[in-house]
């Protein structure tokens, strides 16, 4: 892992906090104990102050590590021949890609892609397709489901705090509770598009939903007239197990959202992966939905290399989601005061502590000490641990050592102000 001279560090948090947002560039400068990132390799980033930190966050990108060979092979490729698409002749890494994501998440149904960068796009345009599809111009999510913040996302997300200022702009969507009757119930009172559904839900503090569920929501959004949408963008490509948590478990969505590690943890790539029939207004109006880089040749290249890995991350899968159930359950029991309740499904790792001060104390404490994870976004007492597919045994017994530290010098720090508040 080298990396090329760069600039003071002084310099790149000065001109971050003046000119990027403020906040988040303080909050770099901590986590970095004053250093940024320079380089990465596998599980491990390296920083300009030549400390090596532990990568358990990063959005939940680098699933099979940082900067993978077979990747970076493939976005050469790509580079060296032709590094963006005219959009109108016809791409081969855009066409492959399609062809094998169809084949491989369920094949003969879903056989139909659309590609965006962010996963928000996926987003956007699956909700898109299903109301023109449908013509039904609300939509269903699911309390605690998170799905990205762009404005169509931001309706479906169930973030109070997000939503609140522009609330008014947003579309029409309704949060159900995660009970069995919650589609029906919903279905009773006005129609709706379609559902979107987290089969893990990752930014609402990894829970996982019980398959039951899911596959009664399908059946009853089904009967209603509904299309399925399933964002597996942080739990899908064997994060938590299966390629599509929601094909596997029997809940025949019509469309399985992708993004995140789908470029390899190298490119910006999202994916709808389709029915025929949700993607039948593109059918009739071939530019009803499109995007300047959509299907960019270099993120598609990135993107077919990084399926040809999914078998290395099945592999290592069990021993790494053992260590790391392990390895929460022991922080569980060593720090009563201030966790609350551990879970992880595979590589989804969380940590539910007792308030969202304490868990970001926790975070703040881990990256001084070598390790990077973050609190999730719209449950931000819950620290998240996204250990990449190659992470080793030794990694993760140091990642554990360095939260069980951090969370015994979290603990003190609330003991300390809850004595002080007490005299
Ligand atoms: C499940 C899920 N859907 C959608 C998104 C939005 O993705 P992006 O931030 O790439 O727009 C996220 C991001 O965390 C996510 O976790």
């Amino acid at each position: 892992m080298t990396a090329p001279p760069g600039p003071a560090a002084a310099e790149v948090f000065a001109a971050a906090s003046a000119h990027l947002v403020a906040g988040i560039a303080e909050r770099q400068r901590i986590l970095g104990s004053g250093a940024y990132e320079t380089a990465a390799e596998g599980a491990e980033v390296r920083l300009s102050s030549g400390r090596t930190v532990l990568d358990f966050g990063s959005y939940a990108v680098p699933l099979f590590g940082h900067r993978p060979a077979p990747v970076l092979d493939a976005v050469r490729g790509a580079l060296d021949g032709m590094p963006v698409s005219t959009r109108l002749l016809a791409n081969p890494h855009a066409a492959l890609l399609a062809a094998r994501l169809a084949a491989l998440l369920d094949p003969g149904r879903l056989s139909r892609v659309s590609f965006g960068l962010n996963g928000a796009d996926a987003v956007e345009t699956a909700l898109k397709l299903a109301i023109a599809r449908t013509g039904r111009p609300s939509v269903l999510a699911v309390e605690g489901g998170f799905h990205g913040k762009s404005m169509g996302a931001l309706a479906v997300t169930h973030d109070p705090l997000r939503r609140g200022p522009v609330q008014g702009f947003l579309g029409d969507a309704r949060h159900v509770p995660p009970e069995p009757d919650a589609v029906a119930r919903a279905a009773a009172e006005a129609p709706f598009a379609a559902l979107i559904v987290e089969p893990v839900q990752g930014e609402g503090g990894g829970r996982a939903l019980p398959p039951d569920l899911l596959r009664r929501w399908s059946a009853d959004a089904h009967a209603a007239g509904a299309l399925v949408l399933a964002d597996e963008i942080q739990c899908g490509l064997r994060r938590c197990g299966p390629v599509s948590v929601a094909v596997a478990e029997g809940v025949r969505p019509d469309a399985v959202l992708l993004g995140k590690a789908l470029g390899g943890g190298v490119m910006p790539l999202s994916a709808v992966v389709g029915t025929p029939e949700l993607f039948a207004p593109l059918a009739a109006d071939p530019y009803f939905h499109t995007a300047t880089f959509g299907g960019h040749p270099a993120s598609c290249a990135a993107g077919l290399a990084a399926l040809d890995l999914l078998d290395g991350v099945a592999e290592r899968l069990p021993a790494v989601a053992a260590g790391l159930a392990r390895g929460v359950a022991d922080l569980a029991a060593a720090h009563p005061g201030i966790v609350a309740d551990v879970r992880s499904t595979g590589l989804l790792g969380a940590v539910e502590f007792t308030g969202e001060a304490v868990a970001g104390l926790a975070v703040l404490e881990a990256g001084r000490r070598g390790l990077l994870a973050a609190q999730s976004l719209s449950r931000p007492a819950v620290v998240k641990l996204l250990p990449p597919a190659v992470t080793s045994t030794a990694q993760l017994e140091r990642a554990f050592a360095i939260l069980d530290a951090s969370c015994r010098s979290a603990g003190r720090r609330v003991a300390r102000t809850a004595s002080v508040g007490s005299g």
